[in-house]
């Protein structure tokens, strides 16, 4: 059996588009869906910073309409995925199609890092590829095909034949000079991979069953700018804000940034993420995106935060979350707080990377918009 929180569980092949593409410091599913049956039973659901989607997956599991907010490009293109409705020959029916349609002849990058990284003719495919969707208009076939090309863009060689790349993690991309002296030093040539069959395997994989369709949507923009120009009702928010000290969204997933539009090269700045300056920056940021999300609400509304700091940066996450929501001075009454450490070791949101949650602290909040 695959999921089950609450009272109702889930068939494993119905999880599985939540699991198209690993994303930095995403909730466990569980979490989510542990909030929504003890929320209202109807109303949407926002999920201002959405990264891959996770809020909205659990959200559409239980038929409820959700939203999702997110700066980094990445993590929009993933969430949007989480809401198509698609069978998976119709992606594959198109990932075919766009190779073998007369497109213009595509640049394919020539920095010494890309040889290394692709056999050339799955480089080719894969320009083909992108340059297409970077034409096509937002379609349940087109958001999922993109969202299934960032899931199999890179990752590790064995099992062989599921990832496009040379070797690499799945979670984040190997910055270039680092990546070329691991392949150098480990003599690996990419393999040749053919895209279409990759995707084939993949989306037959990962569109197998799909939970219900829900209304839905999602933006790629700063969640303050997005609230104020939107005139949609939530009646939950479930969301984990940036990590303190966290600045590496984006570069950390420089090859998929780049498969959607992005330069190359690895790109540094943190343009729109929330600001991480210090500390009393962070929290006014936050505090307006509180104040936003609060202003969407009615009374009674509840918000459900899972928040952290990374283990550099010594501390206390607990004090800093509730002062961006006293800054905010919105309504939202903290009715409880605990350490996020029911999910078994492993599962945590750290956990799914890199990062030693022995030092991590992460805790859930949740609160209510008083009238
Ligand atoms: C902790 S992650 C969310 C992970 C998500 N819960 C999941 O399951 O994938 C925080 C997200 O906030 C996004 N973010 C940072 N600043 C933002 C802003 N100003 N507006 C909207 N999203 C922002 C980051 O890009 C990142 O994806």
């Amino acid at each position: 059996m695959g999921s089950a929180v609450g009272e109702r569980a889930w068939q494993p092949e119905v999880l599985r588009l939540n699991a198209l593409c690993p994303y930095y410091t995403m909730f466990p599913v569980d979490f989510p869906l542990s909030v929504l049956p003890a929320a209202r039973s109807d109303g949407w659901v926002l999920d201002p910073f959405c990264g891959r989607g996770t809020t909205l997956f659990a959200a559409r599991l239980r038929g409820r309409p959700c939203a999702g907010i997110d700066v980094n490009p990445v993590a929009a293109a993933l969430a949007k995925a989480k809401l198509v409705d698609i069978h998976a020959e119709t992606v594959i029916g198109l990932c075919r199609r766009l190779l073998h349609c007369d497109a213009p002849r595509v640049e394919v990058p020539r920095d010494p890092f890309w040889g290394w990284c692709f056999h050339p003719d799955t480089l080719v495919e894969i320009c083909v590829i992108r340059l297409a969707l970077l034409n096509a208009p937002d379609t349940a076939a087109s958001i999922a095909l993109r969202a299934l090309m960032l899931g199999i863009l890179h990752g590790p060689l064995r099992p062989s034949r599921m990832y496009l790349s040379n070797q690499m993690p799945r979670t984040y991309a190997t910055k270039p000079a680092a990546a070329i002296r691991y392949w150098e030093r480990h003599e690996l040539r990419p393999p040749r991979i053919g895209v279409l069959e990759t995707v084939r395997r993949r989306a037959r994989y990962s569109l197998a069953q799909l939970p219900r369709k829900v209304p839905g949507w999602v933006v790629q923009g700063d969640a303050t700018e997005v609230l104020e120009r939107c005139d949609q009702k939530f009646a939950t928010v479930i969301t984990s804000p940036p990590y303190f000290g966290m600045q590496t969204y984006l570069p950390d997933q420089w090859l998929r940034a780049w498969f959607l539009g992005g330069p190359p090269t690895p790109v540094y700045s943190a343009a729109d993420q929330l600001p991480q300056g210090s500390q009393s920056q962070f929290v006014e940021a936050l505090a307006r995106v509180w104040r936003s999300t609060a202003a969407h609400c009615s009374p009674g509304a509840t918000l459900v935060v899972r928040f952290g700091t990374l283990p550099s940066r010594s501390i206390d996450a607990e004090g800093l979350f509730r002062r961006s929501l006293s800054t905010a001075d919105a309504g939202w009454q903290i009715t409880s707080m605990r350490p996020a450490g029911s999910p078994p070791k492993g599962r945590r949101q750290a956990d799914q990377f890199t990062v030693s949650t022995a030092l991590t602290s992460e805790f859930d909040c949740t609160a209510v918009l008083s009238s």
